[in-house]
């Protein structure tokens, strides 16, 4: 069986990640899609929350499934034999850091990462900016699915009162 793993904050999950995830589930037998504690950097949903989001936009990818991790990346692979990462480049602006840690993944346990180049559409996506543009009563509908969009909404209303 051929599995690999979609890592990332996905905080919240968007169509960007969801292109990505859909693109893996078609190439692989299994796709894990986990959710990774990145301790240095807030969130503003937690981890569990993330998981739930992914979960459900996920569900029609009968291959797919959703953990999480906050160790490093090569051990979660390593334990469950998972030989291959997949993610998603944007833009050139993405390459440097991916590719220093594609190669740092594979020097310290053989695992490696395969690119999926983003949908056009999606070049410009990011979590934070949706996050950002939400904040400021911008319309991200088209950027998120609807119910990751209700729970930004919810989480910016609770956050303003
Ligand atoms: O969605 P992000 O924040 O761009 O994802 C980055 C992520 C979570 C994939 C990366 O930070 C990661 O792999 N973190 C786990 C810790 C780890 O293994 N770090 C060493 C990477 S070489």
């Amino acid at each position: 069986m051929h599995s690999a793993i979609c890592p990332g904050s996905f905080d919240p999950i968007t169509y960007g990640h969801l292109d990505i995830i859909g693109r893996a589930s078609a190439l692989y037998d299994e796709v894990v899609v986990a959710v990774l504690v990145n301790q240095t950097k807030g969130s503003m949903f937690t981890v569990e929350e993330r998981m739930e989001m992914i979960r459900e936009v996920t569900k029609d990818f009968a291959n797919v499934r959703v953990d999480s991790w906050s160790g490093l990346l090569v051990e979660y692979c390593k334990t469950h034999n998972i030989p291959a990462i997949v993610k998603g480049l944007r833009a050139v602006s993405d390459f440097d850091y991916e590719l220093q840690m594609a190669q740092m993944n594979h020097q310290l346990a053989g695992i490696e990462t395969v690119f999926i180049s983003t949908s056009p559409q999606y070049s410009f996506l990011s979590s934070s900016l949706v996050k950002e543009i939400a904040k400021y009563g911008g319309d991200v509908s088209e950027h998120v699915p609807p119910i990751v969009l209700t729970q930004l909404l919810a989480r910016l209303k609770a956050d303003k009162s």
